[in-house]
C-alpha cells in the first residue's frame, strides 16, 4: 500500500473502532455478567467488590471511570455494572453532548441509582463539563439563564446516579473531572488465551464449529483486543463455510488470516507501512508524531490511539522525548537488517535466526 494515499480505517480489519455490525445495541457477543465476562480480572474483581458495598449500604455506585485503548469492553463493562446494580444503563459520548441542555435533558430523565455511561468523556464540551461537576458531586443542576438583568439562576435537585465515563486517554481528561471519578481503573490488552476463551465462546454464540487451535490463532493475531477477535471470527467462519464445510480449523484459519494480510502477529498493512516509515524515511527514529502522521497520511489522534498501544505492547515501538523509534524486533519482524546501533544498545534480545 502507497503511503502517499494513506490508510483506509473504515475497512480495516483490526481497526478496533465501532461498526454499525458491533454497535448493535443487542450485540449477542456482549457479556451480560460478570461470570460471562472473560479477562480484566483484577477490575472485575474490584468493580464486584464496589458494587456490593454500595448495593448493601443501599446507596448509589460511586462514579466510574474506564480507561485504556478502545475495543477492549468499556461500554460491556457499563451494562454488566447496570446489570448487577439492577438499574437501568443510559448510553451516551461526550461529542454527542453539545450544550449544557443536552446534559440537563439526559440526566434529569435518570431514575435513582441509574447508571450513565458517556464515551470519550475526554471530548465533553467545556461548558457542558462545568453543570456535570455539580451533577456528580452534589446531585444537582445549577443552570443560569439569560443576561444581565433577566438572568437567572435554578438549582434543580437530581435522582443520584452513577456515570461511568471512558475514554482512551485519561491524560487528557480536565483534573477537575478526573478528581470527580471515585473509581479509575484502566483496561489492559487481553492475552492471547484470554481471547482465544473469548473467541470460543463467541463461535458457540454464533453456532459456528471451531477447533480449539483455530480459535488461538485468531486470538494472536487480535492484537489484544476482544472487538478484532470477533470481528476476525466472523471473516474466518465465511472462509471455513466456503472452503472447509464450515468448521473452523487452524489452516482455514490462517489462510483466511493471511488472506486478510494480517502477519502472526496481527499486524495489518498501516502497522507495517507505519513501521516501514520510520525505518525507511527516518533511519528508524526518532521522529515527531505530527511528522509520521504526515508522511502516512492518518491523523496522530488515531496511531496514537489504535497502533501504538499494541506496537509498544510487543515491544515493536518505543516512545522518546524525541519521537517514536523502531526497535530492533521490528527490524527483523520486517525483514529489514538490525542497525548496529540498535544491536550495541542490547536492544536486540530476539533469537535472530
Ligand atoms: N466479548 C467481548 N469482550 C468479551 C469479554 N471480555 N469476555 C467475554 N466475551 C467478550
Amino acid at each position: 500500500m502507497d503511503l502517499e494515499g494513506g490508510w483506509d480505517y473504515e475497512n480495516r480489519m483490526v481497526e478496533p473502532g465501532y461498526t454499525p455490525e458491533d454497535q448493535a445495541v443487542e450485540n449477542p457477543l456482549r457479556p451480560r455478567t460478570f461470570d460471562q465476562y472473560i479477562g480484566q480480572d483484577k477490575v472485575k474483581e474490584n468493580l464486584k467488590i464496589y458494587i456490593e458495598a454500595a448495593k448493601s449500604r443501599k446507596e448509589s455506585l460511586d462514579h466510574v471511570l474506564l480507561y485504556g485503548p478502545p475495543g477492549l469492553g468499556k461500554t460491556t463493562l457499563a451494562g454488566i455494572v447496570a446489570g448487577e446494580l439492577g438499574v437501568n444503563l443510559r448510553i451516551t459520548s461526550g461529542p454527542a453532548i453539545e450544550k449544557p441542555g443536552d446534559l440537563a435533558a439526559l440526566l434529569t430523565n435518570l431514575s435513582p441509582g441509574d447508571v450513565l455511561f458517556i464515551d470519550e468523556v475526554h471530548r465533553l464540551p467545556r461548558t457542558v463539563e462545568e453543570i456535570l461537576y455539580p451533577a456528580m458531586e452534589d446531585f444537582a443542576l445549577d443552570i443560569i439563564t439569560g443576561k444581565g438583568q433577566m438572568a437567572a439562576s435554578y438549582h434543580l435537585p437530581l435522582p443520584r446516579f452513577t456515570l461511568v465515563g471512558a475514554t482512551t486517554r485519561a491524560g487528557q481528561l480536565s483534573a477537575p473531572l478526573r478528581d470527580r471519578f471515585g473509581v479509575v481503573l484502566r483496561l489492559e490488552l487481553y492475552s492471547p488465551p484470554e481471547l482465544g476463551k473469548i473467541v470460543m465462546r463467541s463461535a458457540g454464540i454464533l453456532n459456528a464449529q471451531i477447533e480449539a487451535d483455530a480459535a488461538l490463532e485468531i486470538a494472536s493475531r487480535s492484537r489484544g483486543t476482544p472487538r478484532i477477535a470477533n470481528r476476525l471470527l466472523k471473516r474466518v467462519r465465511d472462509f471455513a463455510e466456503v472452503m472447509s464445510g464450515g468448521v473452523i480449523t487452524l489452516n482455514t484459519a490462517k489462510i483466511a488470516l493471511d488472506r486478510m494480510e494480517i502477519d502472526e502477529l496481527g499486524l495489518d498493512s498501516s502497522d507495517r507501512n507505519m513501521l516501514k516509515a520510520i525505518i525507511e524515511n527516518y533511519n528508524g527514529g526518532p521522529v515527531g508524531l505530527e511528522t509520521l502522521a504526515a508522511v502516512i497520511g492518518e491523523e496522530s489522534v488515531t496511531i496514537e490511539d489504535v497502533n501504538e498501544p499494541y506496537l509498544m505492547q510487543i515491544g515493536f515501538l518505543t516512545r522518546t522525548p524525541r519521537g517514536r523509534c523502531a526497535t530492533a524486533a521490528a527490524y527483523l519482524h520486517l525483514g529489514y537488517p538490525v542497525p548496529g546501533r540498535l544491536r550495541e544498545d542490547g536492544q536486540l534480545t530476539l533469537d535472530e535466526g
